[in-house]
């Protein structure tokens, strides 16, 4: 079974994508990793040192790489993954995709904690973070939208989101 997880910064998707393959007992892949270890540099330095649309170019020929030679894993993609290229149709055709939706305020919370690793955001000042985060949503929505299945996060641990995963859209 090949299972994608999608959604913006700070909505889980690496921890849930840890959980729910181990628990199905499958290869867990996260695509900012897998890019990493190819070109031998964090996810900020790759922006940092080649740009983004170096990072971006990276990102949809990884991606094509795993959709089309793996087989049974868990992949978690980057939060602009199915916003570039034609990477919502590969992820569409290759596997069940679940938009993890978290709302503004609690995407804010967490990513306020979690900003340094986050090329796109690391810069922005906290009072900043929920203006960037509702217009970049309102842009990427639509893109999101597109997975198979949509679970809303706000107020659900791990594994209750598991669970729901588990029993509702497998
Ligand atoms: C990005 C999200 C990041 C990473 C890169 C760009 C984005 O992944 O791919 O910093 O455009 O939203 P996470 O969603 O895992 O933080």
């Amino acid at each position: 079974m090949e299972i994608i997880l999608l959604g913006y910064m700070g909505s889980g998707k690496s921890t849930i994508a840890k959980k729910l393959s181990q628990h199905l007992n499958v290869e867990m892949i996260d695509l900012d990793t897998y890019i990493s270890n190819k070109e031998n540099l964090s996810v900020s330095s790759i922006f940092k040192d080649k740009g983004e649309i170096y990072f971006r170019k990276r990102e949809n020929q990884a991606l094509k790489e795993i959709l089309t030679t793996k087989k049974n894993y868990v992949l978690a993609v980057g939060g602009g993954t199915p916003c570039y290229a034609n990477n919502m149709d590969l992820i569409s055709s290759h596997g069940v995709s679940i938009y993890l939706k978290g709302s503004i305020q609690t995407l804010k919370s967490r990513l306020e904690l979690e900003k340094e690793s986050r090329p796109l955001i690391q810069n922005l000042e906290n009072h900043q973070l929920l203006e960037f985060i509702a217009k970049h949503l309102f842009e990427r929505n639509p893109f999101y939208e597109k997975a198979t299945h949509t679970l809303k996060i706000d107020d659900k641990d791990s594994d209750e989101i598991i669970k729901e995963i588990t029993s509702d859209m497998l």
